[in-house]
């Protein structure tokens, strides 16, 4: 394969649509929708992308019914258990972005475990997404911001003001896929993808599979990143 992104972030959207279209309850959906999540993981490592992000739970996402949103909390639990011993046994380094102290107790500490326990791994990234919004993301930047002594507001640039998002260890995303349909971001790291490129596809996210992200990879492969500058070829 041609060029390879370094970063690749997944909205991981269509859940619900999938579920309804299959005549079953929105939950079956997310919970098909979870076995995806190691395709694309299996997928990423064999082609050699070194950082991979989940969208899994969005700020927004509080708003759904409890029902639906406390599934989504004891999936996410029982996801990060069962794979824990694997994922420190392949070297993974895991990390979870968003407003954390939020989630539900058990589910923090299913988060720190992993994180704690992956922090010295380098070799392969995954970063999962929970109660995660960009404009919370920038807000809370700010708060550090302001209350760090060592920073002199007046000096401030975008790589320090970098270093208080919840990103701040991750590069920028070099390719964001969403699934379903929808062609918009959803708050979903909207700072760090000033140069993503994007791919929308309309498989819904339990659909979604090896054969369809090795297409948006290849698709990206073909794409020309020019970020502001002019093509050598071009330039005569
Ligand atoms: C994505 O699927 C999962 C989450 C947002 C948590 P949805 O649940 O949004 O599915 P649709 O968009 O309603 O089909
Ligand atoms: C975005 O999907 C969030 C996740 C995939 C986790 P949503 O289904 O919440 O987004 P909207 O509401 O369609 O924009
Ligand atoms: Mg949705």
């Amino acid at each position: 394969m041609s060029c390879i992104p370094r970063h690749v972030a997944l909205i991981m959207d269509g859940n619900g649509r999938w579920a309804q279209a299959h005549g079953l309850p929105r939950h079956e959906g997310h919970r098909r929708g979870a076995s995806v999540v190691k395709k694309i993981l299996r997928a990423s490592e064999k082609i050699g992308i070194k950082y991979v992000t989940f969208f899994a739970f969005s700020s927004e996402n509080f708003s759904r019914p409890k029902s639906e949103v406390t599934f989504l909390m004891n999936l996410c639990e029982k996801f990060f258990k069962k794979y824990r011993k694997t994922i420190c046994e392949k070297e993974i380094r895991f990390r979870a972005i968003g407003n954390l102290s939020q989630l539900p107790l058990t589910l923090q500490l299913a988060i720190e475990e992993l994180t704690s326990s992956t922090v010295c791994f380098d070799r392969f990234h995954i970063t999962v997404a929970l109660n995660y919004g960009s404009r919370n993301e920038v807000v809370h930047a700010m708060e550090s911001l302001l209350n760090d002594k060592d920073v002199n507001i007046r000096d401030l640039t975008w790589k320090n003001f970098e270093q208080y998002l919840y990103t701040k260890d991750l590069p920028d995303p070099d390719l964001i896929i969403r699934t379903s349909g929808e062609q918009r971001l959803s708050n979903f790291l909207l700072l760090q993808s000033a140069y993503a490129e994007l791919y929308f596809t309309k498989t819904y996210w339990p659909d979604f599979g090896e054969k369809e992200f090795l297409l948006a990879i290849e698709d990206y492969g073909a794409r020309e990143r020019r970020m502001g500058k002019i093509n050598d070829k071009t330039n005569n």
